[in-house]
């Protein structure tokens, strides 16, 4: 497993990361979600054996980050770190020579080649050198190098940032894949649809801390999946429409000056209906009700109850 307690980095008078606590049992996906500049990155680098901690420790597998790195580092694979891309000859060879390099078979070799070349959707490129990638292509190749040796620990970060849907859905099946094998992953992202597709359990981080944690389906039921945007006709209406909710049993939305809507994250498919049958009863004039699928940032202000600044 992976764990770590108190994590702490600074970068001068700044701290980056401020006591993170996380533990990813074997054989499960942990998605540790935040905003960008949240110390994701930083995370990451710690407990993979590239940047010291300056308080705090953690092990991979047990073996400690700082006094015992390079165990750690035999146990884990790294995207775009370990596995060097040779430019001068084709994405295909490069995944069969990894192979090699990491004792698989010749057969085994040109097997995992394939298979990685099929999921990251390089199969017509694939004979080509690499140097003639597009940068697209050369992100995928870098991301299936990382996966040649089916690491037993993975940390890949934000990992389908800029990545198409079909080489997005290409790593989340290699993903499964890995970790139905017994693999333990680590993943940050900025999506929480990412982390609800991959992750057992999330940690939330932002200001390099954790401000909120748990089991994927209780972070969504925390949520409720689902955020109603009320839009008075007049913008002066906006306390007495987060009243009218209220009343309704919805919960309390918080309103600053200056907003012009009500946003309020609700479960339940009866929210809309609710909502929309106590504002008619209100009398209030509403330019528009919906209930979408909420943005981090709404997700981060039912998480914390405070918007998250900065962005
Ligand atoms: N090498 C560095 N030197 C100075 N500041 C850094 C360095 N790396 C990261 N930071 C700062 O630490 C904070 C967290 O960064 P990072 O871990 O990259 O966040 P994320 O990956 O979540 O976007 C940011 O404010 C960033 O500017
Ligand atoms: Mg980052």
């Amino acid at each position: 497993m992976i764990r770590s307690e108190g994590l702490v980095k600074r970068f001068g008078a700044a701290t980056a990361v401020n006591g993170v606590d996380l533990e990813v049992p074997t054989g499960t996906v942990l998605g540790l979600l935040g905003p960008n500049g949240a110390g994701k990155t930083t995370t990451v680098r710690m407990l993979t054996t590239l940047v010291r901690p300056d308080g705090g420790r953690a092990s991979v597998h047990g073996f400690d980050v700082v006094r015992e790195p390079h165990q750690v580092r035999s146990l884990i694979g790294l995207t775009g770190q370990y596995a060097t891309v040779d430019e001068g000859i084709s994405g295909r060879e490069n995944l069969y020579l990894i192979g090699r390099l990491l004792d698989l078979s010749r057969k085994g070799a040109r097997q995992r080649a394939e298979q990685l070349l099929e999921r990251f959707d390089l199969v017509a490129a694939g004979g080509r050198q690499v140097r003639t990638y597009s940068g697209g292509m050369r992100r995928r190749l870098d991301l299936a190098a990382s996966l040649v040796g089916e690491p037993a620990v993975l940390f890949l970060d934000e990992p389908t940032t800029g990545l198409d849907p079909r080489s997005r859905n290409g790593l989340w099946d290699e993903v499964r894949a890995l970790v139905a094998n017994g693999a333990t992953v680590l993943l940050t992202t900025q999506y929480m649809e990412e982390a609800e597709a991959l992750a057992d359990r999330v940690v939330v981080i932002d200001g390099g801390r954790v401000v909120a944690a748990g089991f994927t389906e209780e972070l969504r039921a925390r949520v409720g999946g689902q955020v109603l945007h009320v839009r008075p006709a007049r913008v002066h209406d906006v306390p007495s429409v987060a009243r009218v909710l209220a009343y309704a049993g919805l919960g309390v939305a918080a309103v600053d000056a200056g907003d012009e809507l009500v946003r309020l994250p609700v479960s339940g498919p009866d929210a809309l209906t609710t909502a929309v049958s106590a504002l008619g009863r209100s009398g209030l004039s509403i330019a528009s009700v919906d209930t979408r699928v909420p943005s981090l940032d709404e997700v981060f202000l039912t998480l914390t109850g405070t918007e998250r600044s900065g962005s």
